[in-house]
């Protein structure tokens, strides 16, 4: 399936948008381990077009992370036609993508997100609102439905494609849903069949094995992890070989989860200006390093406390010692606790 960007990948796989979590650092590093497109954060376009400092500066991305698409979100034809604009003049990502999928109360309240898809004229015209004011490619991510009485995804899908969506991202649950219950995989193949632009699918890949099996069920042109990243930014590396037919590479061991999360570290010290409130807002990362290793309980207590990145080389070293000392038994040291990541992102 042809993808509307420039993408290597036969079955490219996307870091999902996550707010305050897919920040550019974040994408880096999964760039660096197997992601092949990442997407920003959902970024207000009104925020942007009246170029709010805190808004804007969400904007910035590395080179390296490209392909990246910048996701906007309102419901406002003309305020998103603008906001597109300027994304495409200031910063050139490969694509821009609407958020039609956003739960969030204060969101949808003022019909953004998949407050939209109450009003499916209003995504039509958002969607050629947007595609008129750019040269890129218009995407779009959204979800099943808003409610389970007006569940359509392939209704939505043909909406949206027909509107001018050059790639389509579904989540298969509602807006009711939120995050419970299960992703029905089963609208993602129907869409598929539906559609002619590519289907990204999403939602509740856990492990790299997940990412063949939804890929196979589906047929998806792509798959976008989400939570299943959190803490464990290898998943990209591991599915990718997995697609591949190749043998998975092993999951780091303790010693180098450490170095790749202080790889993070570093990388979010270069781009924050406040170092307090990045070590701060940092510790949720650190949470998602350190589930499932043995003790992590008090592992995670200490790095929950941190408030400089210094600070975090200090309590890895320590642990480490402790670990080679055998003071933690002979508990497993590399093993995921999938069951903890769900409980992490609900
Ligand atoms: C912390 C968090 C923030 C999110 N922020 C966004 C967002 O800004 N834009 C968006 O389209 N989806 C957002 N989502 C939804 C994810 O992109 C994705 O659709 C959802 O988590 C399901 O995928 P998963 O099961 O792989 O996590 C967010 C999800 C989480 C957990």
């Amino acid at each position: 399936m042809r993808f509307p960007f420039p993408v290597a990948a036969e079955i490219p796989l996307y870091l999902a948008p996550m707010a305050g979590v897919s920040e550019s650092p974040f994408r880096r590093l999964c760039r660096r381990h197997g992601a092949d497109v990442v997407v920003t954060e959902f970024l207000s376009a009104e925020g942007i077009r009246r170029e709010n400092p805190a808004t804007v500066d969400k904007l910035r991305f590395g080179e390296d992370e490209r392909p990246i698409g910048v996701q906007i979100f309102g419901a406002d034809p003309q305020a998103m036609g603008d906001a597109a604009a300027f994304v495409t003049d200031v910063f050139q990502p490969e694509f821009v993508d609407i958020n039609f999928g956003c739960p969030v109360k204060k969101v949808v309240k003022r019909n953004g997100g998949s407050g939209c898809l109450k009003d499916l004229g209003l995504v039509a015209d958002i969607i050629r609102a947007v595609s008129r004011s750019t040269h890129l490619p218009v995407t779009v991510k959204t979800r099943s439905g808003w409610s389970e009485e007006t569940r359509d995804p392939v209704g939505i899908a043909l909406h949206m494609q027909d509107a001018g969506a050059k790639a389509f991202t579904l989540h298969a649950r509602t807006r009711t849903q939120m995050y419970t219950g299960h992703a029905r995989w089963e609208e993602i193949a129907a869409v598929v069949d539906a559609l002619d632009v590519p289907v990204i699918g999403n939602g509740d890949i856990k492990t790299p094995e997940d990412v063949v099996r939804m890929q196979r069920m589906t047929g998806c042109a792509a798959v976008m992890v989400g939570r299943g990243s959190f803490g464990q930014p290898w998943i990209f590396d591991q599915a990718k070989a997995l697609l591949r037919g190749e043998p998975m590479p092993a999951t780091p061991a303790v010693e180098q989860r450490f170095a790749i999360a202080l790889d993070h570290a570093r990388m979010v010290e270069a781009y924050e200006v406040d170092p307090v409130g990045a070590a701060i807002e940092f510790r949720k990362h650190l949470g998602w390093y350190a589930k499932g290793l043995p003790n992590s309980a008090d592992l995670r207590r200490k790095l929950h406390a941190v408030k400089s990145f210094g600070e975090v080389e200090g309590i890895f070293g320590d642990y480490l010692t402790r670990l080679q000392r055998g003071d933690f038994g002979d508990a497993p040291t590399g093993a995921d606790d999938s069951s903890e990541l769900e409980s992490a992102a609900a």
